[in-house]
């Protein structure tokens, strides 16, 4: 397969055509960070790299459970090989633990366990600053097609919270939160699409608690990349 032009980038990816394939796409992994809807940003050599390793181990993992996602083939440590979707607009967030925002706006401490994950969607807009939408917004501003559709993107996010509260378990990290992203294939299916890494995550390690994820960024608590690595050396070792 041949890599063709750049079609679309974000702040973590680029998205490339492929030659004579209208089907599947090109994604690429940068080495940028960034936080606050962008406000804060960093570029670091081996993110793209350690990011798009995590994402191929935890999508390959979980297909081999039965959830649909976009990933095809590791073509190189930061490029894969994915489905072409229509990206739904919405972020599944799902939290096992409270902390990061939802925390901030109930005045609730962080690490509060919760007796039920929480589902939660927020509009996919940097101008707006991805807000909390509710469902009948999300319906208002036709992110989602229906109601039922909006329930079959809870239910596939509690599904790969239970698989993925497992990984991450079986390497002594305990999952906190969160966020995933859907799209429609050319079938006009819903498939598991972007990354799951610890751009995307809350991960503390179970004894020590502490933070591997990119709070360490957020919150310059130092040490970014060398947690980023520890992820992936746990999760290709299990
Ligand atoms: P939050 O506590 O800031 O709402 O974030 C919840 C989880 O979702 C956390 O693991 C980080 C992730 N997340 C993203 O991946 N991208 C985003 O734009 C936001 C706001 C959160
Ligand atoms: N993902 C968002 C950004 O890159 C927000 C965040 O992760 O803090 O700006």
């Amino acid at each position: 397969m041949v890599k063709g032009a750049l079609i679309y980038e974000g702040k973590a990816k680029k998205i490339y055509s492929i030659a004579n394939n209208n089907n599947l796409v090109w994604v690429e992994f940068k080495d940028s960070l960034t936080a606050f809807n962008g406000e804060k940003k960093a570029e670091m050599a081996e993110k793209g790299r350690l990011n798009s390793l995590i994402t191929g181990l935890i999508f390959n993992r979980l297909s081999q459970s039965g959830v649909d996602t976009h990933l095809k083939e590791v073509v190189s440590d930061k490029e894969m090989i994915c489905q072409k979707v229509k990206i739904i607009p919405l972020e599944v967030v799902v939290r096992n633990v409270l902390a990061g925002s939802t925390a901030k706006k109930f005045n609730i401490p962080e690490g509060t366990s919760l007796e039920k994950p929480l589902v939660e969607f927020y509009y996919k807009n940097d101008e707006l600053g991805d807000p909390f939408i509710s469902d009948d917004q999300a319906l208002m501003l036709k992110a989602a097609d229906s109601q039922e559709e909006l329930n079959q993107l809870k239910q596939k996010a509690l599904q790969v919270n239970v698989l993925l509260k497992d990984i991450f378990a079986a390497t002594g990290i305990r999952l906190v939160d969160f966020k995933l992203e859907y799209g429609k294939n050319m079938q006009g299916e819903i498939i598991l699409a972007d990354e799951i890494t610890p751009d995307t995550c809350r991960l503390w390690d179970m004894k020590t608690g502490e933070k591997l994820d990119k709070d360490r960024f957020r919150r310059d608590l130092g040490k970014v990349l060398e947690s980023y690595q520890e992820v992936y050396n746990r999760l290709k070792n299990i």
